[in-house]
């Protein structure tokens, strides 16, 4: 099957540079020191404070909306905890950062991994996406997070609302070019050094608008600043792990006894929730609150079908054979479970009655 967002990332990143990696279904792409990866993706937001994205608006908790019923709905919509508009760059094993196109700002590095895009490309193996998860997860050890205020000053103040012009490709080096508030075009280029966890800044104030550039380093351990000139400026950045990231595989659950219990943490377990709410709301597929022993309109079919453990064994093994009303076919994906996962999983549907 073809994977339409990886085409999309695919062409999206071709157009902006002259990329020569290709991106295959592997779902953790890796470049080299000769030849990096640059991909334009959701970034996870790690252990970013929000000070430091403070151009991101991040969005707070929001009450869901109910367009049927045209009213607010109990539950909460959770803002996605990923950065859309980043940029992440890979040099093989030697080293990987998120440039930031919002905040224009270098905001993490790390070394001994990239991402690992499973969530987002979907699985290799059923070359269908599991889950409604747009962030990759980091693999590596993470040596630097930004803090605080933009690290770059110019003429003594720290720059504020950046606007991000574009980024070059020479050679191995990737270029980023923003504007200040005020107007000062600022260049900065990211070097991959000869050891693991560090990384050398190139910054400089380009264009026709002069002023002297300052990086903020005290306080901040491992990172020195060079002169070069009033306009020109190189920080490097060493330091020790201070956090590792590692590829957690989750065990399949196994529940030994039939219970609703179990049927709730299969529940959970196997994302059913990231399609069926059981407070009555509708998402991607109907609530299962209150549908069992109940009758259920499908498609192509005159008369109501009761939802008995028969019909509800059948819509989870083979969600196509029925289809409710004002839903899509072939979403659901289909779920092998054993007997006594799927007699737990309806124990637990019939609960969720109407209170
Ligand atoms: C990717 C989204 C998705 C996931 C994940 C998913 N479902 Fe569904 N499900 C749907 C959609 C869409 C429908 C309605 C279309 C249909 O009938 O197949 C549906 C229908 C159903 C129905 C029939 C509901 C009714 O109103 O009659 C049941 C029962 C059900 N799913 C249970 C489950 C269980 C249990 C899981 C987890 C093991 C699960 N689903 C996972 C999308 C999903």
């Amino acid at each position: 099957m073809i994977k339409p967002i990886l085409f999309l990332l695919f062409m999206t990143s071709l157009s902006f540079a002259e990329q020569s990696v290709f991106l295959n279904y592997a779902n953790q792409p890796m470049g080299s020191v000769e030849e990096p990866l640059l991909l334009r993706t959701f970034m996870p937001k790690g252990d970013l404070q929000d000070s430091v994205l403070s151009n991101h608006h991040l969005g707070k908790n929001s009450p869901k909306y109910n367009a049927k019923l045209g009213k607010d709905v109990p539950g909460k919509y959770i803002p996605i905890t990923g950065l859309p508009a980043a940029i992440g760059v890979n040099y093989g094993k030697r080293l990987s950062y998120c440039w930031d196109t919002v905040e224009c700002r270098l905001l993490y590095a790390w070394s001994d991994g990239f991402l690992n895009m499973q969530k987002y490309w979907g699985d290799p193996k059923r070359g269908n996406r599991q889950s409604f998860g747009y962030v990759p997860d980091l693999v590596g050890d993470v040596f630097y997070v930004a803090s605080g205020e933009h690290p770059i000053r110019v003429n003594g103040k720290a720059v504020e609302a950046p606007q991000f012009i574009g980024y070059r490709k020479i050679d191995n080096r990737f270029i980023y070019k923003f504007k200040t508030k005020l107007g000062q075009e600022v260049q900065t280029e990211i070097k991959v050094m000869a050891e693991s966890n560090s990384l050398e800044q190139h910054v400089e104030l380009v264009g026709a608008r002069g002023g002297k550039l300052d990086y903020y380093t005290s306080q901040i351990p491992g990172i020195a600043m060079k002169r070069i000139s009033e306009k020109k400026i190189v920080v490097t950045i060493k330091h020790g792990t201070l956090k590792k990231y590692v590829i957690i595989k989750t065990k399949p659950l196994t529940v030994k006894d039939v219970s609703a219990i179990n049927g709730e943490k299969i529940f959970n377990s196997m994302a059913c929730i990231t399609c069926h709410s059981i407070d009555g709301s509708d998402s991607h597929g109907p609530t299962l609150k209150a549908i069992a022993d109940s009758p259920r309109p499908i498609i192509g079919m005159e008369k109501m079908i009761l939802a008995d453990d028969a019909y509800l064994k059948e819509s989870i093994l083979t969600p196509n054979k029925k289809i409710v009303k004002g839903f899509p076919p072939n979403y659901m994906p289909p779920f092998t479970l054993k007997e006594n996962e799927l007699k737990s999983l309806i124990l637990y549907i019939k609960t969720l009655k109407n209170e």
